[in-house]
């Protein structure tokens, strides 16, 4: 099978360091995976290729990149798979982390996250007489998370993160949610207060936007956002709701539970506190006025039309 890859390429030691494409044409096994390419490619066609792998199984985490412009592991990618029409494959490094030499990223950010949320059990309770006891009926919920292996996929291609750099993360916060939803870790109960208002500070579990790319870019299925809106729900079951984040979704599910639409206006005012927040008002000014320049601000409300079976749904879902 034919097919051309090409590599997004850098190196740091060159007299004029520059990101430049490379294409590689080559032949490759009708079953090839994208890192069986890149591999062929370094060994056989170009030695100076920079890039990391180990098991060559989804195991290790370390050939992480972006493929196609997704973060994804090359040895769990087909080429077949990852070709368009001309037989091109897009090999990119990992995005966020910064590109050290070809394909390999600098993890300094990645590992300081995970640091971050004290990635280790903490139990507050009494010390048993033996060893911590957890049911497995308790943990069962965790295996999904627990099968992280570290690659990166998903940090790469959050769009927060891409943006706000302080932002923790879908990996740091998954890992997070493997200690606060374990049985061992905080209180008798299994909740640990210290931990969740930690992850309720800016830059935590509230300023994920949901955009579901570190799902998609998962290969483990670990599923990062979804243990980010369970941590939201164990901080919220908690008391933790005098947040910007928790505040906004009070607001939110009231506005649709109440009106069956979501009252715009009301939801930047309630989520910072009300009114008398006078800062967090003020620096709402410039974007009020890009709004109100661009014709965004809604003075009227439009009517929904099916605003009753917003509300039925809501209110069966909340009873669900
Ligand atoms: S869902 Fe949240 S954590 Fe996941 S990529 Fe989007 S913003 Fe980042
Ligand atoms: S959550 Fe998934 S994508 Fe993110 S580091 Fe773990 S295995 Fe990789
Ligand atoms: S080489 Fe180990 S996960 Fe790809």
């Amino acid at each position: 099978m034919d097919v051309t890859v090409k590599i997004k390429r850098f190196d740091p030691d060159a007299d004029h360091p520059r990101v430049e494409w490379q294409e590689y044409p080559l032949s490759v096994d009708e079953n090839a995976t994208v890192l069986d390419a890149l591999i062929v490619i370094r060994e056989e066609m170009d030695g100076t290729l920079s890039l990391r792998c180990s098991c060559r199984s989804a195991i290790c985490g370390s050939c992480a990149m972006r493929i196609n412009g997704h973060a994804g592991l090359a040895c769990k990618t087909k080429a077949s798979e990852s070709m368009d029409e001309n037989g091109v494959i897009v090999v990119e490094p990992a995005g966020v982390m910064g590109q050290l030499k070809d394909l390999v990223v600098d993890f300094d950010l990645f590992w300081r996250k995970i640091e971050q949320v004290e990635p280790f059990l903490q139990p507050q309770g009494p010390e048993p007489e033996a060893e911590y006891i957890a049911s497995n009926e308790s943990m069962l919920h965790l295996s999904g998370v627990t099968a992280c292996i570290m690659c990166g996929a998903c940090v790469s291609d959050c769009t927060v993160l891409e943006v706000d750099p302080t932002f923790l993360g879908p990996a740091a916060l998954a890992k997070a949610y493997r200690f606060t939803a374990d049985p061992r870790d905080g209180d008798d109960n299994g909740v640990s207060r210290e931990r969740l208002a930690a992850l309720g500070e800016v830059s935590g579990m509230w300023d994920c936007t949901r955009c579901s790319e570190c799902v998609q870019a998962c290969p483990k299925g670990v599923a990062p956002m979804d243990r980010i809106m369970a941590l939201r729900d164990q901080a919220m079951e908690a008391g933790f709701s005098n947040s910007n984040g928790a505040r906004h979704a009070n607001s939110f599910t009231e506005s649709v539970g109440k009106n069956g639409r979501l009252d715009e206006l009301k939801l930047p005012i309630q989520s910072v506190g009300g009114v008398t927040n006078i800062p967090a008002m003020l620096s709402y000014l410039p974007v009020g006025l890009r709004a109100l320049t661009h014709g965004k601000v809604p003075f009227r409300h439009h009517v929904v039309a099916d605003a009753d079976t917003v509300r039925r749904l809501f209110q069966e879902l909340d009873q669900s």
